[in-house]
């Protein structure tokens, strides 16, 4: 098909929160390749949790629409994001459409791109649990985005054997993951400014010096309802001890904003806050002792600062630093959540491996990495490199740990 711009028209489309911080890096890096025309559509799934991320970014969106309603369902965000979407290709005429990831924003537009014969490069491609319900429904949305891309970035080998070894139609390419280049951007920012590390230290003025920090996120919707409760209830548990406090940005969604505030809004050493910008999230990362979350993102940037992940799932798309020791799955059983925790409080020995800084999913480069390959050029792809600065946690050690710290609790 003859090309209607001398220029190669890429259209980037993103709705949610992660995405927009994946694709910030890289929506600025196509913008700089003078053989790309770039332009980004942005979804409106999320709204205020998105625009913050613009505008620390300083992006500016091309086409803005408006789908989000609160509590919305997985039907009527798809029906909405199907009509919405189809017009903007329709004006655009684009050579290429770029998704990040798994979100329903991200598997309509790839689908709608498809629909109209334009082809569909996935960021952030090959990532799987093998268990289609976790994550739901995101695992069935990367997968059906695998199988209709051109292009599939795929962050890290791990993923791309996964793409290999279902026979997709894509050229693939390892490329590391852009919530690194995201992350380093900002981490030197914050590091190289002692003004701006005031500043936002400001915000976390409630902190107390004689408690560590326990970093918490949630909102993944396999875990509403008894998953939450659950997770409510380990919190509680754990913030009876003397030497944590607990800092948790609650998302918006009420099926999580509800039972959080509700079941731990009286705890004194609960610190529940707004969502906060990328840079503050980065500073209170920078902050924490532990980490514990159900995140996808968050899994991925934390191994990078050198700090200990629990993550509340049964399975993770994001085996790579489990491999190297930096992060644990807890799932959501309270007693499993509260052991975790204590282990990594308790124990000096294991936070310490735990916290070795580990880099499998990329190294700042992947951005250029995805402009080279949509370009034509060859690719210099990502080999991912671990620090030995301490050896991993066997897992021998984390239930005799476990064990004492139950002890120790109680
Ligand atoms: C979505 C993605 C999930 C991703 C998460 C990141 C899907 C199916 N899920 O889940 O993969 O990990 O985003 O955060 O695509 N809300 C607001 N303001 C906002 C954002 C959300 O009020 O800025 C509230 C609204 O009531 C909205 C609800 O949260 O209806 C749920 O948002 P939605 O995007 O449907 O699902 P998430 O659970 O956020
Ligand atoms: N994040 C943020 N502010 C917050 C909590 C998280 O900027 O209050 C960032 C976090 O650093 C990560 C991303 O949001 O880059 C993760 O988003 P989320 O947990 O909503 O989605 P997931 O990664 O699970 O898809």
């Amino acid at each position: 098909m003859a090309r209607a711009h001398p220029r190669l028209k890429v259209l980037s489309i993103f709705g949610t929160r992660p995405e927009a911080i994946k694709m910030a890096p890289l929506v600025k890096a196509l913008a700089a390749e003078p053989g790309i025309d770039s332009q980004i559509c942005i979804t409106g799934q999320h709204q205020s949790m998105l625009q913050q991320v613009l505008d620390m970014f300083e992006l500016k969106a091309d086409y803005t629409l408006d789908v989000m309603t609160p509590g919305q369902t997985l039907n009527t965000l798809t029906a909405a994001l199907y009509a919405a979407i189809d017009p903007v290709l329709e004006q655009a005429q684009p050579d290429k459409v770029l998704v990040h990831g798994d979100t329903t924003s991200a598997m309509v537009a790839a689908m709608s791109a498809f629909h109209r014969r334009i082809p569909v490069a996935h960021i952030e491609a090959g990532l799987r649990t093998g268990d289609i319900h976790q994550p739901w429904p995101e695992e069935m949305n990367r997968r059906s985005i695998d199988l209709i891309s051109d292009h599939l970035f795929t962050p890290t080998s791990e993923s791309r054997r996964n793409v290999l070894g279902e026979r997709l139609q894509g050229t693939s390419f390892v490329t590391g993951n852009t919530v690194i280049d995201a992350l380093k951007m900002t981490a030197e920012r914050i590091d190289s400014n002692r003004q701006l590390r005031v500043a936002l230290d400001r915000q976390f003025s409630f902190l107390e010096p004689g408690r560590k920090v326990l970093l918490v996120t949630g909102h993944r919707r396999e875990n509403f309802g008894d998953g939450f409760l659950d997770i409510c209830q380990a919190l509680r548990t754990l913030a009876s001890r003397a030497d944590i406090q607990i800092v948790y940005p609650v998302h918006l969604n009420p099926n999580v904003l509800g039972p959080v505030t509700e079941r731990l809004g009286d705890l004194p050493n609960v610190h529940l806050i707004k969502p906060l910008d990328y840079l503050s999230f980065v500073r209170l990362m920078q902050l924490a002792h532990v980490v514990l979350t159900d995140s996808g993102g968050v899994q991925e940037e934390a191994p990078s600062l050198g700090k200990p992940v629990l993550v509340m799932r049964d399975v993770t798309e994001r085996p790579e630093a489990v491999a190297a020791g930096t992060v644990r799955l807890v799932g959501t059983d309270p007693n499993a959540i509260v052991r975790g925790v204590c282990a990594l409080f308790d124990d000096e020995q294991l936070w310490r491996m735990a916290s070795r800084s580990a880099n499998p999913y990329g190294d700042g480069k992947a951005c250029a990495r995805i402009v080279d390959a949509l370009m034509g050029r060859p690719v210099d792809e990502f080999v991912a490199q671990t620090s030995l600065r301490h050896p991993e946690p066997s897992e021998a050690q984390w239930p005799s740990i476990q064990r004492r710290s139950v002890a120790n609790l109680h």
